[in-house]
């Protein structure tokens, strides 16, 4: 799990040890990751959380950390990648946070999920997760970098799914709305936010079923589709 030291990713990551998989957790925060890999194989009695450091932004380095997971963890056949920053939403953009969500959100996720497809393809199994969210399927005035990245990782994602139909390797892209994680902090969001928990369950299972694209919670779907159907005009003025 890419981006497992907090939110959604490390929510991931304590699902899938409970259910008894060898878990690979990865972020830069090392304390963090060694602090919930120490929990969760305390709670499981085995050593089925390890922990990676790593900035995802250091895209060469990620063939080398990728064959140390596969080190510890010979059978790995899933990839989630859940690593992702928000800008600051300022008035006047600022740019070194924009690259950088550029860097976190798509030059990282291109990264670790090709490397993951390279090696799944050799096996002709494997599933790779990417969270994108709702908010690459409509540019708004909140955050559009933010906006212009989920966007380019959902058709980079559908795109790859194109490109491994007949390969055995099932690409899923999860489009979270709003979940209680860091990224939003307290902020009042409306609909409510779903938990991590909840989100991570649904992750998990889209990922089970090979679902190409799901949203997360699953209502985000309609949702998604009134505000495509929004005219331009209207949707400039909407301060969201
Ligand atoms: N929360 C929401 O409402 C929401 C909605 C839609 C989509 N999403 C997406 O869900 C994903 C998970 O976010 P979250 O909500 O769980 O927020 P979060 O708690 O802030 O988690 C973000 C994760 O990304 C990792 N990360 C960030 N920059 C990194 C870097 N340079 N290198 C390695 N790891 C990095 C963080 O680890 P370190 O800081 O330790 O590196 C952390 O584990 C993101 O892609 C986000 O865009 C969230």
């Amino acid at each position: 799990v890419v981006g497992a030291s907090s939110g959604i990713g490390e929510a991931i990551a304590r699902e899938l040890a409970a259910n008894g998989t060898p878990v690979a957790l990865l972020g830069r925060r090392i304390e963090r990751i060694n602090d919930i890999c120490r929990d969760i194989n305390a709670r499981s009695g085995t050593e089925i959380a390890s922990p990676f450091q790593a900035d995802v932004r250091d895209w060469r380095m990620t063939g080398g950390l990728f064959a140390s997971i596969t080190e510890r963890i010979p059978t790995v056949d899933l990839l989630v990648y859940a690593a992702g920053v928000m800008p600051a939403r300022e008035p006047e953009r600022q740019t070194p946070g924009d690259v950088d969500a550029i860097e976190t959100n798509l030059t990282g996720a291109v990264a670790w999920i090709n490397e993951a497809v390279m090696q799944f393809t050799k096996r002709g199994r494997g599933t790779v997760v990417g969270i994108s969210s709702v908010a690459g399927d409509r540019g708004r005035r909140g955050n559009p970098v933010y906006n212009a990245t989920k966007a380019a990782l959902s058709v980079y994602l559908e795109s790859l799914r194109a490109r491994l139909s007949a390969t055995g390797v099932n690409v899923v892209t999860v489009k979270p709305g709003f979940v209680r994680t860091a990224i939003i902090g307290t902020r009042a969001v409306f609909p409510p936010a779903a938990s991590a928990q909840s989100a991570a369950r649904d992750t998990l299972r889209a990922a089970e079923r090979g679902a190409r694209v799901a949203y997360v919670p699953w209502w985000w779907h309609p949702i998604v589709l009134l505000m495509r159907l929004v005219p331009a005009p209207i949707m400039e003025r909407l301060p969201i």
